[in-house]
């Protein structure tokens, strides 16, 4: 067995995971290499989540009977898990939402209703990068199409990294909000935080962090990234579907408006008027996903306990193993930074002209889950040329044999295809 620097017990860690003991197509185990799509679940988050409905189930900050009670102390306490997971100045300052799309959305909303000094209209600059997510593309072109302001991006290199060279060009004195992600979801670049906060800071201008893929696999420290948001979703970093976070400063989230409407987010309501709860709640208006707190709660618990670094380090082995041997494979071109450096466990590529969908489904009838397609980042497709790519991405439980088996699956791919 391949034995690298660095690595997790992960024989001790799966038994964590009952999914990780599948048997597929009769008798192919299971590899799961789709952790940038979504994360497998511990029992102690699915516990956590079962015991939440069998004992404690009710609307939250409602009632007066117990059961309202324990509802809500299991909610809010889920709230101050994940402020001390990415060391937020205040619990306050996390807002529960479905997922990370709908917190880059918020932010979107939440500029878009805001008068000055945040107003963005059509004398200002939005500027986001060739590599987002479309959930940091698509609420930026519909805040740019309803205010005017000018949609402004940030280039790739050839080795997918953010062409930052005309930076000053890009982010200017008419920038209002710069929105980017820490991590790509499709090529795994960690990008250059402190270059672009340091010039977004010297013009004025709003940092939004997309944090999605690196929330699950590295310290994330809200404070040292000095952004101005953060945002992230749960059920990559082991917890349930259905809840995502937006952090953002204190003073922003008392300045800014609110965008959905509804109970919970008021202070007083008339039939012409209403008031705002403080933050977080004035942006979390009617019931909101309460067990899928709690299970994120359960998820930062569990995460905590091995240790963000540990795993951080874990992922790093296995990311350059999986570099190293997927280079070794004939015609295989990795999209994206093919040093272990500055980037994360996400390995998009494609396979001489073998079209993706056919790696992967070749790759399935043998056990081996990846992602395949534009991996809703269509411009870095677009960039490279390509139609699309298979993306095979790390988690903790991941291991140098599953590596194994995905270079050997390779080779099967390509004997099939001749
Ligand atoms: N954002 C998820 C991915 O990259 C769905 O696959």
């Amino acid at each position: 067995m391949t034995q690298l620097p660095g690595l997790l017990d992960t024989e001790a860690l799966r038994k964590d995971f009952p999914i990780l003991d599948r048997v597929l197509h009769d008798d192919k185990k299971l590899v799961y290499l789709d952790n940038a799509a979504t994360s497998q679940t511990p029992r102690q988050v699915i516990d956590a989540v079962s015991e939440y409905y069998e004992r404690h189930n009710a609307n939250v900050h409602r009632g007066v009977h117990v059961l309202a009670e324990e509802a809500t102390a299991l909610y809010e306490g889920a709230r101050d898990k994940v402020a001390a997971f990415i060391n937020a100045p205040s619990r306050d300052e996390v807002i529960f939402t479905k997922n990370a799309s709908e917190s880059l959305n918020l932010v979107a909303n939440m500029l878009g209703w805001a008068d000055e000094p945040y107003r963005v209209d059509r004398e200002t600059e939005i500027v986001i990068t060739e590599m987002e997510h479309h959930s940091n593309i698509v609420p930026w072109q519909l805040l740019s199409q309803r205010t005017g302001a000018k949609l402004k991006w940030f280039g790739l290199t050839d080795d997918g990294r953010l062409d930052l060279s005309n930076i000053d060009e890009i982010i200017t004195e008419k920038t209002k909000i710069v929105s980017f992600t820490l991590v790509s979801n499709i090529m795994g670049t960690v990008n250059p935080v402190e270059a672009i906060v340091r010039r977004a800071q010297d013009v004025g201008a709003l940092v939004l962090i997309d944090a999605s893929q690196a929330a699950p696999h590295m310290p994330l420290d809200v404070q040292a990234l000095q952004a101005d948001f953060v945002a992230f979703t749960g059920h990559k970093m082991c917890g349930p579907t259905g809840i995502g976070v937006l952090w953002g400063r204190q003073e922003l989230l008392e300045d800014l408006p609110p965008f959905l409407g509804g109970g919970e987010m008021i202070e007083t309501v008339s039939m012409s008027s209403s008031t705002y709860a403080p933050a977080p709640h004035k942006f979390e208006a009617g019931t909101p996903p309460i067990a899928q707190a709690v299970g994120l709660g359960a998820a930062v618990d569990y995460l905590t306990s091995i240790g963000m670094e540990n795993i951080a380090r874990h992922e790093h082995a296995i990311t350059e193993y999986a570099v190293r041997r997927l280079q070794e494979v004939p015609g295989l071109r990795i999209i994206g930074p093919v040093t272990a450096e500055d980037r994360g466990a996400a390995i998009s590529f494609v396979l001489g002209d073998i079209h993706p969908h056919d790696v992967g489904q070749v790759l399935d009838e043998q056990g081996i889950a990846v992602r395949v397609g534009h991996h809703c980042a269509r411009p870095v497709c677009l960039r490279y040329g390509i139609p699309a790519t298979t993306r095979a991405s790390f988690y903790l439980y991941s291991t140098p044999a599953e590596v194994d088996a995905l270079v050997e699956g390779l080779e099967h791919v390509r004997n099939f295809f001749g």
